[in-house]
């Protein structure tokens, strides 16, 4: 059994990249491991942000891994912000970080470039999510594509905690699925974001009229044939993949029983199978209060603390920041 750490940023609207990159794979993983899934809303300020959107997108992010299928009794299932200790651990291993490793971060100068006058909160971001995961001890942690270079980055800074004060921390290794780069769909070139134009990505929780017209109206490519091939074919295969990925089915048999088709038919039954799928998303923000939502986060955050502190203690011991 090993210790697993994600988060999703409750940063604007939860896409159908974050559930076939991520939250999919979470609730597999919490069969046989010991997970801490989190809603990283300290993470989700180190851009502008609209302080009355940010409970909303909390409520509405819990929700989704909620009806996606994380049990908070099974898995630890909280908020970042209710467990201090993932800022205290972020400033002491900010001691340890070379300020160039993280300028050279990709996530950083894509948001550099969008949003000018970066604040030094976006620059050490890759250091509140390190702390996100040594705090727990995390050994796999489900991501995306786009996340690997900042795990990649954390195992550096558990590696030389483990160097400077002793072996405390193992070192996370990232947990890819099938799903780890869902493409946009106005431009299937670049991954799906939800900082970007809402006709680019599927929201868990958008209406079915609106998903229909969203994938009716995705980017595909020239040319007829229905045929997987990323590099000739982007727009075409990131269908063919949501397709397989949320029917279950394998790549190769959808290309099978599209053959022939038009892409117009294989939108049309992509956005049916979409809408079905999100259905019990819709359903579930009629169904729960926000209070609700907010106690099973409460409840989480207390059993994550119990590790939490835990580990930060021994580490502030090993630091020599015990009197
Ligand atoms: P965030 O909120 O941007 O995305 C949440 C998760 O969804 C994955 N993802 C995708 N996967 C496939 N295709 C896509 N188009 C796509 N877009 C997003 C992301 O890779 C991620 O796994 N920095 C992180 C949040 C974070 C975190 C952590 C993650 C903070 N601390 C500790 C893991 C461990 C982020 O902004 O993810």
């Amino acid at each position: 059994m090993a210790i697993v750490f994600s988060g999703v940023r409750p940063s604007g609207e939860i896409h159908l990249g974050n559930y076939l990159g991520a939250i999919k794979v979470w609730v597999e993983l919490q069969r046989e491991h010991q997970c801490f899934y989190c809603i990283v809303d300290l993470h989700a300020i180190s851009t502008p942000y609209n302080p009355k959107d940010l409970k909303k997108n909390i409520v509405k992010t819990c929700l989704a891994y909620l009806v996606a299928g994380i049990d908070s009794k099974k898995s630890v299932l909280f908020l970042q912000s209710l467990v201090p200790e993932h800022t205290e651990l972020a400033w002491l291993l900010g001691t340890l970080v070379p300020v160039g490793d993280l300028t050279r971060m990709t996530q950083y100068k894509e948001k550099v470039k969008k949003h000018k006058q970066a604040k030094a909160g976006l620059l050490n971001y890759p250091i509140l999510q390190s702390a996100d995961i040594l705090l727990y001890r995390a050994e796999l942690v489900p991501v995306g594509r786009d996340q690997i270079q900042h795990i990649e980055l954390c195992r550096e800074i558990a590696s030389r905690f483990n160097r400077t004060f002793g072996k405390f921390f193992p070192l996370p290794k990232p947990f890819l699925s099938e799903g780890e780069k869902i493409r946009s769909l106005t431009d299937p070139t670049k991954k799906m974001s939800k900082t970007d134009n809402p006709q680019s990505y599927i929201s868990l929780f958008d209406p079915p009229d609106l998903i229909y017209q969203k994938i009716l109206k995705a980017v595909t490519d020239s040319g007829k044939e229905i045929r997987f091939s990323p590099l000739k074919k982007p727009g075409i295969s990131n269908l063919l993949l949501i397709y397989a990925l949320i029917s279950g089915k394998e790549i190769k048999k959808v290309e099978e029983d599209f053959e022939g088709k038009s892409y117009l038919e294989l939108k049309k039954s992509l956005a049916e199978l979409l809408i079905d799928e999100l259905e019990p998303f819709r359903l579930a923000l009629k169904e729960h209060s926000e209070s609700e939502i907010i106690k099973v986060l409460k409840e989480g955050a207390e059993k994550a603390k119990e590790v939490a502190q835990e580990n930060l203690a021994q580490v502030k011991e090993l630091m020599g920041l015990r009197v």
